[in-house]
């Protein structure tokens, strides 16, 4: 992390799991032991059905919401979808977009490009992922993997409106799997993915970015995950589900930086 160039951002992705009523019960708990400071930003991204409870429970926090996927299109004819005005207009701030579990289903680097340009023109906070296979890294290629995820999610993306992105690099081996990437091998990319920022957009934009780190970060790994320089944060899955946990990952993000 470095707090004097770019924000921290913890930030949860509950994936499929809880309904509207184990939101309300969760953001009680939450409430009662969220710390106090003020170092670090929390979003806390939640299935489409919970947004409002979510929201509601959050209200007079400085926890943002955020949705876990969003169409790329303004309105009409797509059964099941969800644009990114509704979003906003049910109180989301930030948007998760190519997460790997999304890319699994078929989601392409032109539709996450897409998608990252409504979420933008919308004003939401984009939380972009990207991440290798185990294959990948073991051939060797994940640097040019990434670059190429970046590039295409990019796409087209003014320097204006990049201030605004959150880029997490999540491994695909390391999600859900309890195998975290060494602090190490995380801040390899996460220093990889803002070197390819910097040949895009220029350093300015390239120290002012928060790049997370995501992929079975829990309340005993965190603290030196976010001890690495270029990592400014996290994208939590499975820890994210207790507030407990997710509470011990906010407060090692709050540990000072240089
Ligand atoms: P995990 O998920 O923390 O459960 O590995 C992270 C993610 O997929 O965002």
């Amino acid at each position: 992390m470095n707090r004097k160039y770019r924000k921290t951002v913890i930030a949860a992705n509950w994936k499929m799991n809880k309904t509207p009523s184990d939101t309300k019960a969760f953001m009680t708990e939450f409430k009662a032991m969220m710390p106090k400071g003020r170092w670090c930003d929390v979003a806390i991204c939640v299935p489409a059905v919970c947004i409002p409870a979510a929201v509601r429970a959050m209200r007079e926090t400085r926890v943002g919401i955020g949705a876990e996927n969003c169409n790329a299109n303004a309105s009409g004819a797509y059964t099941g979808e969800i644009a990114t005005n509704m979003l906003v207009d049910a109180g989301c701030k930030y948007v998760i977009i190519g997460h790997s579990e999304r890319r699994a289903m078929g989601e392409t680097d032109a539709e996450v490009n897409a998608k990252v340009q409504a979420a933008l023109a919308a004003e939401l906070i984009p939380i972009l992922c990207v991440g290798e296979s185990l294959e990948q890294r073991e051939i060797g290629i994940t640097e040019e993997w990434i670059t190429m995820q970046i590039k295409a999610a990019l796409n087209g993306v003014a320097e204006e409106k990049i201030r605004k992105i959150i880029i997490a690099y999540e491994p695909i081996w390391a999600i859900g799997t309890g195998k975290t990437a060494t602090p190490e091998q995380a801040e390899e990319v996460c220093e990889h993915i803002r070197t390819v920022i910097r040949k895009l957009y220029g350093a300015k934009i390239a120290r002012a970015t928060s790049i997370l780190y995501g992929g079975s970060m829990n309340e005993k790994n965190a603290f030196e995950l976010l001890a690495q320089p270029d990592i400014d944060g996290g994208l939590i899955g499975g820890a994210s589900l207790v507030p407990e946990k997710f509470v011990k990952i906010i407060e090692a993000a709050n540990q000072p930086t240089v």
